[in-house]
């Protein structure tokens, strides 16, 4: 039977609730990927005749986790940036993304100085997804059209969280969920 997106967020609820843990978000990575093998939910959700921009397919009002479709027409590269409390799920739904994962070494965890080191890098293939869990530092970096579906822990508008200046070694923090990924 093929695996909706009604599915999907009730194993992704069941998944979290049950463990409000790494090994839950990676739960919510595997299912991802599951409702990605869906074609009919891919085209709908980021295909041709999607809006461009980002737009919420689901938020759920007991966990706060929402699900968002990137239908995006130009390329982009983030900064590094962390999601604050929240974890994120990034699910490749047409053409990549690379990403690269850091470590942040001066053991701060606010704005200001901030020493950086990128401990790993891979492209994220359609029907792939990776988890970048609460406090993970990653940056993405995709070509004109790439397209994904993300879920993050709770909607970001409202989440405070920090981006990286590699050039001036500092922390910033992020005002607007635009600003960065
Ligand atoms: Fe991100």
């Amino acid at each position: 039977m093929t695996y909706t997106l009604d599915a999907f967020t009730k194993d992704a609820k069941a998944a979290l609730t049950a463990d409000n843990s790494p090994s839950g978000r990676e739960q919510v990575r595997v299912l991802l990927e599951k409702l990605l093998a869906n074609r009919q939910f891919v085209d709908e959700a980021v295909g041709p005749a999607a809006p461009m921009g980002t737009r919420k397919l689901y938020e759920d009002k007991d966990l706060g986790f929402v699900v968002l479709a990137h239908v995006n027409a130009k390329a982009h590269k983030s900064p590094p940036h962390d999601h604050g409390s929240s974890w994120a799920v990034y699910g490749q739904a047409v053409k990549y993304t690379d990403m690269s994962v850091y470590q942040r070494l001066d053991g701060g965890n606010d704005a200001g100085d901030a020493k950086l080191e990128k401990v790993k890098s891979y492209r994220l293939e359609p029907g792939h997804a990776g988890v970048y869990d609460v406090g993970a530092v990653h940056a993405i970096d995709y070509p004109d059209g790439s397209r994904f579906v993300r879920v993050t822990g709770r909607d970001l508008d409202h989440v405070k969280r920090l981006k990286y200046d590699m050039a001036s070694g500092k922390a910033i923090t992020i005002e607007s969920a635009s600003a960065s990924r």
